[in-house]
């Protein structure tokens, strides 16, 4: 049901007030205009700078003029109109912090529940006192979709036809990329960006929206747009996580769809350090072509309260209307680590529960990956079955691995990993992770560079001598880690970890 029909329906069903969330002022204004329309009902709109237009006819004459503050006058004059009216009250929610404010909103939603009238509150953040969450319905107006997208492209094209200057005319493949493309874009942001590709390249471009949605979508300071720099053949080891992934590369795909494959969820990474988590996920998105979006789960929690639980909601809605994408969460633990505390005052507990339930019942081909290495903040909620399709245990690399990541990184500095002996690198590093071998290969670098000559051999093992791995430091930390995750997860590589590294 789209968020139109949906405020149809309850408006028609007398639900008395209604709190739309969005961004979209103009757009949310001209949707309910043509609802009311519809329904044969009065639009008012009210903003503090602006009154309540049209003033409101009464039957008892006009109204007086009060000493009361706007928005107390704008609720008044709701409880004093015709029935068959609707009232849009902009950014309205700096008020509800006012007790008398809430009260009224209280009387109101008994008032107007036995009445072919509605209230509806708009603004950019969702900011409900507790006393009002059973009074007033939430809903959510999501950014403009594909068939609204291509509207409005409809329109420019039309608009700018005659125009000998730009060339306007694409194929429907061009038409599907341009729409795809602008997913994501406020209504005004698409419009600005099919201009700008106009007045920039004298046609519609795909990279000049793509860019420009990159800068958007950043500012939004939530999400950012990244550039997956890696493919799953740059990961060392990890056979299984890696085979999981590639099983799964075609599933966002018309065709799997019509398999009838259900797009995967997503997978929570959980391990030790520098261990290629991070790196994991940026691979995924490479492998299956899709963009890969990432979450600052640090940055949800804003520093005004209320605002988190916006700013999640935001992000996840950004999130689908780009899909098919990766949702990258890094770092989960940072974000939820607050959880039971007493001093937030719940608002940690409650962007969780939006996070969660979004989890569970998202339909939309987001694939969330989220990356952890501390399972002891993670409230228990997150891990149960159903919201991930797998838990995976990222642990420290095996004598095998720890070959493969040589081999990955020496050929990535350009070395000609035959000049090596692979085997005895690996050997000398037992217990380093994957950040930790990267490292020892760089610092081998410098030491040949500075003697003026060649890496070699031994450059790295005397590195790695010289280095105390994390794994020594945290043993402890890290053999817990792994006593945890033996019950709960599935391993990452299909080794089992400490012997057979031994036999070799
Ligand atoms: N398995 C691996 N194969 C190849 N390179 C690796 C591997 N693991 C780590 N690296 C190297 O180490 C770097 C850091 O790893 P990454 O950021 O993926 O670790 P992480 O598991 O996310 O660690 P953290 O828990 O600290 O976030 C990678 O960019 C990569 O260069
Ligand atoms: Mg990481």
């Amino acid at each position: 049901m789209s968020a139109a029909h949906e405020i149809e329906v309850l408006i028609r069903a007398k639900y008395p007030i209604l709190y739309v969330v969005s961004w979209e002022e103009r757009r949310l204004e001209d949707t309910l205009s043509t609802i009311c329309r519809g329904l044969n009902r009065t639009l008012h709109t009210w903003s503090v700078t602006q009154g309540i237009r049209p003033p409101v006819v009464r039957s008892s004459g006009p109204l007086k003029p009060s000493s009361l503050s706007p928005e107390l006058e704008a609720l008044a004059q709701v409880h004093e109109a015709a029935e068959y009216t609707t009232f849009m009250l902009k950014d309205f929610h700096p008020y509800m912090k006012d007790y008398r404010v809430t009260r009224l909103l209280r009387d109101l939603a008994i008032r107007l529940r036995s009445r072919a009238q509605t209230l509806i509150l708009t603004g950019p953040v969702l900011n409900l006192p507790p006393d009002l969450e059973k009074d007033i319905t939430v809903i959510d107006f999501p950014l403009p979709g594909y068939p609204e997208i291509e509207v409005t492209l409809s329109k420019i094209i039309e608009a700018v036809r005659d125009n000998p200057n730009l060339d306007v005319t694409i194929d429907a493949a061009t038409r599907e990329r341009l729409v795809k493309s602008a997913q994501g874009l406020t209504q005004d942001e698409i419009e600005s960006v099919f201009a700008r590709s106009l007045v920039e390249k004298k046609k519609f471009d795909v990279t000049v929206i793509l860019e420009e949605k990159k800068q958007i979508i950043r500012k939004s300071g939530l999400l950012e747009y990244y550039e997956p720099d890696a493919r799953l053949n740059d990961v060392g080891g990890l056979d299984l996580l890696k085979e999981w992934l590639s099983k799964r590369t075609n599933s966002f795909t018309d065709k799997a769809q019509a398999f009838g494959l259900p797009a995967p969820k997503g997978i929570l990474l959980l391990g030790v350090q520098g261990c290629g988590k991070s790196l994991c996920a940026k691979a995924v998105a490479a492998q299956w072509n899709l963009p890969l979006l990432r979450l600052d789960v640090g940055r949800i929690f804003g520093s005004l309260v209320g605002q988190s639980e916006e700013n999640i909601r935001k992000a996840i809605r950004v999130a689908e209307s780009v899909a098919p994408c990766v949702l990258w969460a890094d770092e989960l633990e940072k974000g939820f680590a607050g959880l039971g505390s007493v001093s937030d005052s719940g608002t940690t507990a409650r962007v969780f529960s939006t996070f969660l339930t979004w989890m569970s019942e998202k339909t939309s081909p987001v694939f969330l990956i989220a990356t952890a290495n501390d399972v002891t903040t993670l409230p228990p909620e997150m891990l149960r079955k159903g919201r991930f399709d797998e838990i995976f245990f990222v642990d420290l690399p095996s004598q095998a691995e720890r070959e493969q990541v040589f081999s990955i990184h020496l050929s990535k500095r350009k070395r000609d990993v035959a000049k090596f002996n692979l085997k005895a690198l690996a050997k000398a590093t037992d217990g380093f992770s994957g950040a930790e071998i990267e490292q020892v290969i760089l610092g081998g670098l410098y030491v040949a560079f500075d003697a003026g000559r060649e890496l070699l051999q031994k450059d790295i093992i005397a590195e790695a001598k010289a280095t105390v791995p994390l794994s020594v430091m945290m043993s402890e930390e890290i053999d817990e880690l792994r006593t945890w995750a033996e019950m709960r997860t599935r391993p990452a590589s299909g080794r089992k970890h400490e012997k057979a590294d031994e036999a070799e």
